[in-house]
């Protein structure tokens, strides 16, 4: 099946403010429903860190989860979770930061990495970029190298994949919304 980035773009649903007035929210779930949809995407990442040499794949609570595990279990890598925070038992780090509507805080276990461990980050999408700045600044607190940050959907006029490529780490989203 070959890739077919305006299919995709027909199955991700844009819902007008929501979850709160001037946010266009946009809805991965019909890619997760649409087994064409969903093989297309995850494909592809599976093509792109294939024999980089990568060692493991680290995914965002909730939707990120959905991605980075069929990713993690296509190229048999070990797969570490960064949860919301409260959900991981044992001893975790933690960091605060903003989202496009709130506050919020996630977590890792101190044992999820360690040094010399060269991660993808996994999140569905991409809008101010505090998920995964947080996310990046845990990883490195555990001593492993982010390679990449991988995401469906970025949201480039919240400007987050920018701040995270100002921070050093390469950015790879399959689709953009303006
Ligand atoms: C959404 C999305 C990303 C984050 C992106 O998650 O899945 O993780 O927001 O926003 P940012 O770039 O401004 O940080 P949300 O916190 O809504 O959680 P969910 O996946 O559990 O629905
Ligand atoms: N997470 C943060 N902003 C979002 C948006 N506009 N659509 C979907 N998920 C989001």
């Amino acid at each position: 099946m070959s890739y077919d980035e305006f299919y995709i773009k027909s199955v991700v649903r844009a819902i007008p403010d929501w979850p709160e007035a001037g946010v266009i929210f946009r809805d991965v779930t019909p890619v997760f429903k649409d087994p064409r949809a969903m093989r297309m995407v995850c494909d592809a990442f599976i093509q792109r860190y294939m024999r980089t040499g990568i060692t493991h794949i680290a995914s965002v609570d909730a939707r990120g989860f959905l991605l980075g595990s069929v990713v993690a279990y296509q190229l048999n890598l070990p797969l570490v979770l960064i949860r919301k925070k409260g959900k991981l038992p044992g001893t975790t780090l933690s960091r605060e930061y903003q989202l496009e509507y709130g506050k919020a805080a996630i977590e890792m276990q101190t044992d999820a990495l360690e040094p010399g461990n060269r991660v993808v980050i996994f999140d569905d999408l991409i809008a101010t970029g505090g998920t995964l700045l947080a996310a990046i600044s845990l990883i490195h607190e555990l001593g492993a190298e982010v390679e990449e940050v991988a995401a469906l959907i970025d949201l480039p006029d919240l400007e987050g994949s920018q701040r995270i490529q100002d921070s050093g780490i390469p950015v790879h989203a399959l689709l953009a919304y303006e």
